[in-house]
């Protein structure tokens, strides 16, 4: 498996209008460096062979400047600009992951993703063409009807809640991403619903974190603030 290319794309390319702040979210400050640079900093020091950053098009300059020369992330061989919604995004980064074996697909906006996820996505690929980190649902989920009320009560066991990574076969995804721009594709909010629903896939399922959160509104900035030191602390202890 050693042989065969690993790509990252690295997602960057959205308003981060929740966050209803001046500056995108994905270049806020968390620590020490702009958010974004969390995920790459891990990517760079994983297995994956290169990193493909999808950014808008106003920030390619500045996130070349500013993220991935200023931090030294040389892994990272495209920066390509994103569109309108994630799914375009997205496809923009595939395109240029020819050759590759199996891609990752990160939200830029998760700063804890880790190297354990990574592999336990990549073992999952023996197996599956389509793979994510995700983990079980703590709250009780309920599906309401248009009026705002409870129309029925999933089975807890079997409620997940889905983050990324997200791992493909390439060109099984690209071959699904074809295929859904053929067809009506509303709602498309994540990567594994292409692979299932344009791809014929069924998607493996395998642990990420409750760590793993996706900074979307204030408050999730100020709770990755807590996690980064706490996490100094226990690294400093090892
Ligand atoms: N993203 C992207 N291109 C888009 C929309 C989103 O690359 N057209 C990226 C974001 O930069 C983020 C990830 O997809 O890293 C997850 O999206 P989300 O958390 O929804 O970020 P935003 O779309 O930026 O935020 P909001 O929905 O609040 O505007
Ligand atoms: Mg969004």
């Amino acid at each position: 498996m050693s042989e065969e290319k690993i790509t990252a794309i690295v997602l960057a390319a959205g308003k981060g209008n929740r966050m209803n702040s001046s500056q995108k979210k994905q270049f806020m400050i968390l620590g020490d460096r702009p958010l974004i640079c969390h995920a790459l900093q891990m990517f760079q020091e994983s297995r994956v062979d290169d990193i493909i950053l999808v950014t808008s098009a106003e920030d390619i300059d500045y996130c070349r400047t500013e993220i991935v020369e200023k931090y030294g992330y040389d892994k990272v061989s495209e920066i390509v600009s994103g569109g309108k919604e994630r799914f375009d995004s997205v496809y923009n980064g595939l395109r240029e992951t020819e050759g590759a074996k199996y891609v990752l697909i990160h939200d830029g906006a998760r700063p804890f993703v880790d190297d354990d996820m990574t592999d336990r996505l990549l073992r999952a690929m023996e197996e599956y063409a389509s793979a994510t980190v995700a983990m079980p649902a703590k709250d009780t989920i309920k599906i309401s009807d248009a009026d705002g009320c409870s129309v029925s009560t999933p089975d807890r066991r079997y409620v997940w809640q889905i983050q990324t990574p997200q791992c493909f076969d390439r060109d099984m995804l690209a071959h699904a991403y074809a295929k859904m721009y053929e067809s009506d594709h509303a709602g498309i909010t994540d990567d594994t619903m292409v692979a299932e629903r344009f791809g014929g896939e069924k998607t493996k399922l395998v642990y990420g974190s409750y760590e793993n959160i996706k900074v979307t509104t204030p408050e999730d900035l100020k709770l990755a603030e807590i996690l980064l030191v706490s996490r100094k602390k226990i690294n400093a202890k090892k």
